[in-house]
């Protein structure tokens, strides 16, 4: 095997919903408490998100989202770029057009006492080439590891290959939002 046992992983309401203020209430924090237990337990090396789930959690991301960009800056050769490969846990964000501008090079605390097993965790941004070269320059400077998954779109087999060879990633949880999920719908990884 050359890639990563998948899990699709996610909490829903009974109504088919996976935002809405059922988050909120006090069953949905029991259950969101439930489900990171169950992420615990799984012990996958990895879990991956979308770009546009990141951008719901502010405290993960620079000041309005804006990253620090070096100007004039050298062109750089569309290479992996392992900045931790012994780290305990991996996360992964798709974010093909390098839109994200990261609070550090792993998981932080955000509001919630919920998700503080995450915390830690490091973060792999997984690219196109068509990203700047002062995005790149940007990543390596922040030391957030990132993966080309191809030119101009991604090809979700191949990123999935290269989280198992560069990073020993043989259980992935992949946990969303939609749009993330709907891509792996019927394909193989
Ligand atoms: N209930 C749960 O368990 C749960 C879990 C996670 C998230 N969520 C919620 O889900 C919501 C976000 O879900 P979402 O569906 O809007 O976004 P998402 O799945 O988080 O992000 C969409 C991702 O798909 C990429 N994408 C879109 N079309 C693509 C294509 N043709 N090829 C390759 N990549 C493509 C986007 O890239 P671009 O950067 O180009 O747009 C982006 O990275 C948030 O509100 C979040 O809180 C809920």
């Amino acid at each position: 095997m050359n890639r990563p046992y998948i899990t699709c992983y996610m909490l829903n309401s009974l109504d088919g919903k996976i935002i809405g203020e059922y988050f909120n209430t006090e069953r949905g924090r029991e259950y969101i408490a439930k489900y990171e237990q169950f992420h615990d337990k799984m012990d996958a090396k990895a879990c991956m998100f979308g770009r546009v789930t990141f951008m719901d959690w502010p405290w993960q991301l620079a000041p309005e989202n804006k990253p620090e960009l070096p100007e004039n800056v050298p062109h750089i050769d569309r290479t992996d770029y392992v900045a931790d490969v012994k780290a305990d846990k991996y996360c992964v964000a798709i974010d093909q057009s390098g839109k994200l501008a990261w609070g550090a090079n792993v998981m932080l605390r955000g509001s919630s006492d919920i998700y503080t097993n995450r915390v830690g965790d490091h973060i792999i941004s997984v690219l196109t080439e068509k990203v700047s070269d002062a995005y790149l320059h940007y990543l390596r400077n922040m030391k957030v590891s990132y993966i080309f998954g191809g030119k101009e779109t991604l090809d979700f087999r191949l990123v999935v290959e290269k989280l198992y060879a560069l990073f020993g990633i043989d259980h992935l949880l992949l946990e969303g939002g939609g749009r993330l999920m709907a891509l792996s719908s019927g394909r193989v990884w």
